[in-house]
């Protein structure tokens, strides 16, 4: 069907730079302004024994960088900077501003910000500022300019990590400041009030508008707000953090030309559209954390992996967190065990990873995280968490020809920021409808089968792949509709799930209907949501099977599909659940109820046939992914079972420097990074 190999999803305009490093990069967040002097020279000692070669410093320094407005008191720092860069260990250079000091809001006590229901947010904690107060705007570019003047070329700073996690603590903010900067974004996306009015629909509730002065941040109100409304603030939100980061970028830039990056956070999608944010920066970063309730959480880890190196186009990222051991943040705090961190490490690796960081080098004693688990714990550099830290630095120590390689996908799975802050907002069909869930319940199939994921928007190209799925896009524009629509035509499959295509990008129901501007490919229309009630479990018979299948149907008004399973109970019984279309050179499916796991299973086999993949037979719990070098692929294998398994393969295990010829025997938990002639 296509015969080039698929391309990565270009995001977007910054053409990404890599940090001056040796190796794989190997450390974490260092915070020496929580210790006394005389463990300095330790942390030095222990960072050479693990091979660490990059640290993060001064995320949260603010208030001991700038002492009271404008008094800058960089002493501290100068020496740190120095110890690092004398012990050839390279900077990740913080800029402070996700944490504004005391002084700042007793100066600025208007520059807080406001939650939806009115508090004002108080200090002690971080964060808590309106990324819309001048006053903010202008200490945070200072700060950057002083730190970029002072470090820009210093030869230890090989990276700058503007802020932390845009979007946390704070992401929405309903002051003043804020309204004020809305208005006038409003102003300038619509140009006229009728437009706006038009836009959010305003005749419903008799919300009309003649004045832009009228119009508030959609705060905290009797019922629901306006979602086309609440849709574009969470825009407009984003688009202010943006504008914070692009401003401390470039006031960076204007001092060093060392590449730039802020830590994302893939797997929350609270207000950052990471597709834009990718194409600002110079390195993509990423946050990532098990959660521990996740049973099989390495599958969530890949989900965030792989959409880190999609939204950065396919090029190589750095894990810029993630923990040894247990977080402190979640209900149960599960520790991990024996293995796991090498485990979560190399699997984002093997995602594209080319830097393995944690949060954070040496736990701190005081505070709110002092629970949180970190390369030196509490418990010293005699305790398993560290040898474990010192094993997995010489294991990356060996991977350095790894550097660079990229990721090929057969399958794209479609991930839209909008789609989900539309789709989350409130009085929707069903409390069931859950985009991750259904997002996870596919990649989960690939997962298994060992078939590597992109994700991408539903506007990209999508030429490349074989196989499109679209678990959950509630929010389809009508041109990226007919991206898809095209897509099928040209001759690719599409599997979309159902509640896809039902709201255009002012959350307003399509005209025809819910999922009419995907009827070209999918050869149906969806006359009425059938959502269940709780617990209620009804069935699809599909291939002489009959599956479980729960929470919703749909009646599907049939122009050309096929019928593959029809509903076996439930107010939809005896009508269609599952269908395939033929159009043009391609094939477009819809699955318009959520089947289990073996009912997936068994229409993904049919789906795999449609668009010629193969499951890649792994034995459960191995995960396998390739990196494409210039002259030879790796093939990172992790063994997430307790079980010994042989795979067949022949190549060098970079790991253990063991020529393979013909199998590869991995006992339970362990891991292997084979390097493997290309096939001719
Ligand atoms: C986030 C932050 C870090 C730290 C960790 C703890 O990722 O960026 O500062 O709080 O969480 O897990």
């Amino acid at each position: 069907m296509h015969a080039t190999r698929p391309r990565a999803t270009a995001a977007g305009t910054t053409a990404h730079r890599w940090p001056d490093l040796p190796q794989i990069a190997y450390g974490g967040d260092y915070t020496p302004e929580q210790w006394p002097r005389e463990v300095w020279a330790d942390d030095i000692a222990r960072m050479h024994d693990a091979g660490v070669n990059l640290v993060s410093i001064g995320i949260f320094a603010w208030g001991l960088l700038e002492i009271r407005e404008g008094d800058f008191d960089f002493g501290w720092l100068d020496e740190v900077i120095e110890m690092l860069h004398a012990a050839g260990i390279r900077v990740d250079l913080g800029t402070p501003t996700a944490s504004p000091p005391a002084w700042f809001f007793a100066n600025h006590p208007d520059a807080r910000a406001v939650t939806r229901d009115g508090v004002a947010l108080g200090f002690g904690a971080r964060g808590m500022v309106s990324h819309s107060a001048p006053a903010y705007r202008e200490a945070s570019v200072r700060i950057a300019t002083e730190l970029a003047k002072r470090y820009g070329n210093h030869p230890a700073v090989v990276l700058w990590h503007v802020h932390n996690e845009y979007g946390v603590p704070v992401g929405e903010d309903y002051s003043p400041h804020a309204v004020r900067e809305w208005r006038r974004w409003l102003e300038n996306r619509y140009g006229s009030i009728e437009a706006l009015n038009a836009a959010w629909g305003t005749a419903f509730w008799g919300q009309h508008y003649e004045q832009w002065e009228h119009i508030g941040a959609p705060a905290a109100a009797p019922s629901v707000v306006n979602p086309a409304q609440r849709l574009d603030f969470a825009r407009f939100t984003d688009d202010q953090l943006l504008s914070c980061f692009i401003a401390e970028r470039d006031a960076i830039r204007a001092h060093s030309d060392r590449p730039i990056t802020t830590n994302f956070m893939a797997n929350q999608h609270g207000g950052v559209d990471l597709w834009k944010w990718a194409a600002e920066v110079d390195v993509v970063s990423d946050d990532h954390y098990l959660w521990a309730a996740d049973t099989e959480a390495e599958i969530g880890l890949a989900i965030a992996a792989d959409l880190t190196r999609s939204v950065g186009g396919g090029d190589p990222w750095l894990l810029m967190e993630h923990s040894t051991s247990a977080v402190n943040w979640q209900p149960r705090n599960i520790a991990k065990r024996p293995g796991e961190m090498a485990r979560n490490s190399l699997s984002h690796l093997g995602r594209g990873a080319d830097g393995i960081l944690f949060f954070q080098w040496r736990a701190s004693r005081s505070g709110a995280e002092k629970f949180h688990s970190a390369m030196v714990p509490h418990a010293g550099a005699s305790s398993r968490v560290f040898r474990e830290v010192v094993d997995l630095g010489a294991k990356l120590g060996r991977l350095a020809e790894v550097r660079g390689s990229r990721v090929h996908a057969d399958v794209a799975i479609l991930w839209d920021f909008e789609s989900f802050w539309a789709q989350d907002l409130e009085w929707r069909p069903s409390v069931d409808l859950s985009h991750d869930e259904r997002i996870r319940a596919y990649y989960e199939r690939l997962w298994r089968d060992g078939i590597t994921v992109d994700f991408a928007l539903p506007g990209h190209d999508l030429s490349g792949y074989r196989l499109v799925i679209a678990p959950a896009q509630y929010l389809l524009r009508a041109a990226d509709a007919e991206n898809l629509n095209a897509y099928v035509a040209g001759g690719g499959v599409l599997v979309s799930s159902f509640f896809t295509g039902v709201v255009d990008e002012h959350d307003a129901v399509h005209a025809g209907g819910f999922g009419a501007p995907l009827e070209p490919s999918l050869g149906l229309r969806v006359d009425e949501h059938l959502p269940l009630r709780e617990d209620e479990v009804a069935g699809i018979a599909f291939d002489g099977e009959t599956y479980a299948a729960d929470i919703w149907q749909e009646d599907l008004a049939i122009s050309g599909a096929d019928v593959r399973a029809v509903y076996t109970a439930g107010p939809a019984a005896g009508a269609p659940a599952v269908t395939r279309n033929v159009s043009g050179d391609g094939v477009g499916w819809y699955v318009s109820t959520r089947p289990d796991a073996a009912g997936l299973r068994a229409i993904m086999a049919s789906v795999y046939r449609d668009a010629g993949l193969e499951p890649a037979g792994l034995p459960a719990g191995v995960e396998s992914v390739v990196r494409h070098g210039d002259d030879a692929d790796y093939r990172v294998v992790i063994n997430h079972s307790d079980e010994t398994v042989s795979l067949g393969m022949s190549g060098v295990d970079l790991l253990t420097q063991t020529t393979l010829e013909g199998t590869l025997v991995l006992g339970g938990g362990e891991v292997a990074v084979v390097r493997t002639s290309r096939p001719q």
